[in-house]
């Protein structure tokens, strides 16, 4: 393979090339968006299992699913109500499940060596055995006690080394809490609600999802190793499963509870009539819930695991319009994501309200007991090409901040390419973006930054919940695995 020294001599990019598919790709704006089932109540049980599924018309996939579909099913929770999830894993190989965005207790947080055996391993002669998981099982329960602010979380693999592979072959799902005063405020629902997971992906000759292979101990094999580690990008870019679908919509407004689940590809969203006219994006929410008050966007970045609440207005244009998602960085087929087509005129009761929420927390910077400082840069890992937070790759037994409940702290991040940023456990407000007030898209509670190249961004938090070891670490899928994560201890 490449020396790493020649790995590390090139200036990493942000992302790499991309994958390109091996089978014929369907025009976009055909296949009818999937919405996944939707699961609710106290108890719930989830099987990890291998399917295959036609996500390309007439192309067979071989996928690894949690209850059979990917996305797997949306569970749908309220706030305060706690929620067990029991997974059964029925596939080839370990998982962890983790709560993206969860207020969760960190025994069912999913750490990286807390390992769901697969169900398969118990066979004798089987001769498998990691010494990980010597307290793990084949089932095993989750409880989130969600007691936080209604928003959309989205749970997903996060098993150390190898999440964004198990990641790209489909084990995420999407879960939204509720709550009654966002009830109360007439936003749109029903039919008028749609979660959206973008994600992108690249099929292999064989109708499997092509992704660079590697081997246990993460030694890239000559070729692959660049695509890796900047972060793997594909060719076909799926919602909710489906390669750049169409939903048929009323004249109505319509709220897109959008979450960009791809393992490193980033999107600047916009809604565009065939006309080239541009629709506003009216943000509402950020991935901890509501704003205070909206932010109309003309074009919406979003970096992977960052979710947006955002309402779009059919209303505006006329019956028979067709209004495409596109992202405006991409280029080729991975400009488009979806379309909607208005098929028909309909009253709408919905309304946006001038002010959305007053719950929102605000912590001022005088009330910081520390302000801590953490690059996320490439760097040496082990003999090879590593991503790493202070100079150092992820290790589960080294705890890299401590800190106490109920502190709130200010940490300054630095970033060499792009890194989105994600903290487990709590919520955070962005303070400044290179040394300047935030973006507009930086507004509200949220768990994941994106950080630019060469920029600094300054964020804002209390560590309150629950005690234990947590995690942060960028949520560029592939850099994750190959070192960009860190131990959190709250004490
Ligand atoms: Cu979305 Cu630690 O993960
Ligand atoms: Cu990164």
């Amino acid at each position: 393979g490449l020396s790493s020294a020649a790995a590390l001599s090139r200036r990493p990019a942000s992302t790499g090339a991309v994958l390109r598919s091996a089978v014929p790709l369907p025009p976009a704006f055909q296949v009818p968006l999937p919405l996944p089932p939707v699961l609710s109540g106290a108890e719930i049980e989830i099987v990890q299992r291998e399917v295959t599924a036609e996500i390309l018309p007439g192309v067979p996939t071989r996928l690894w699913t949690y209850g059979g579909t990917f996305p797997g099913p949306t569970i749908e929770s309220r706030r305060g109500h706690a929620v067990t999830v029991a997974h059964r894993n029925e596939l080839p190989v370990p998982t962890v499940v983790h709560l993206h965005g969860g207020r969760t207790p960190a025994e069912s947080d999913g750490y990286p060596t807390d390992l769901v055996l697969p169900a398969g391993w118990g066979h004798a002669g089987h001769g498998m055995h990691d010494p990980r998981a010597v307290t793990s099982e084949v089932t095993r329960s989750y409880t989130f006690p969600l007691d936080q602010r209604a928003t959309m979380l989205w749970y997903h693999d996060h098993r150390m080394d190898f999440t964004a592979p198990a990641i790209w072959r489909g084990l995420a799902g999407m879960h939204i809490v509720r709550d009654a005063s966002e009830e109360s405020l007439e936003l749109p629902s029903g039919v008028r609600e749609l979660p959206l997971m973008i994600a992108d992906r690249a099929f292999a000759a064989d109708g499997s999802l092509a992704y660079p292979s590697i081997d246990t101990t993460l030694q890239m094999h000559p070729g692959v190793q660049e695509p890796y580690i900047a972060g793997v990008l594909g060719d076909v870019i799926l919602v909710n499963g489906a390669p750049w679908p169409v939903h048929e919509v009323d004249g109505a407004r319509y709220r897109l509870r959008i979450l960009n689940a791809s393992n490193a590809r980033h999107y600047d969203l916009e809604a565009v009539l065939d006309d080239g006219r541009r629709l506003d994006l009216v943000q509402i929410g950020a991935d901890q819930g509501l704003l205070r008050a909206p932010v109309i966007h003309r074009n919406l970045p979003i970096a992977p695991a960052e979710r947006y609440d955002v309402i779009l207005d059919f209303g505006q244009v006329p019956v028979g319009s067709r209004v495409r998602i596109v992202n405006r960085m991409g280029s080729g087929r991975a400009r488009d994501v979806m379309a909607f087509s208005v098929v028909r005129k309909a009253a709408d009761g919905s309304r946006i309200p001038e002010v959305l929420s007053d719950d929102l927390p605000v912590w001022q910077q005088s009330e910081a007991l520390r302000v801590r400082d953490f690059s996320f840069r490439a760097g040496r890992m082990g003999n090879g090409h590593g991503w790493l937070i202070g100079g150092q790759p992820f290790a589960p037994d080294r705890t890299d901040v401590t800190t106490r409940l109920g502190d709130v702290e200010i940490w300054r991040l630095v970033a060499d390419v792009h890194h989105p940023v994600h903290l487990h456990l709590v919520g955070f407000q962005v303070l400044s973006r290179g040394g300047r007030a935030p973006l507009p898209h930086d507004a509200g509670l949220k768990d994941t930054v994106s950080l630019r190249p060469g920029e600094s961004v300054e964020i804002i938090t209390r560590f309150d919940g629950y005690r234990g070891r947590y995690l942060f670490h960028c949520h560029n899928a592939e850099h994750e695995d190959m070192g960009m994560m860190a131990n959190l201890e709250i004490t």
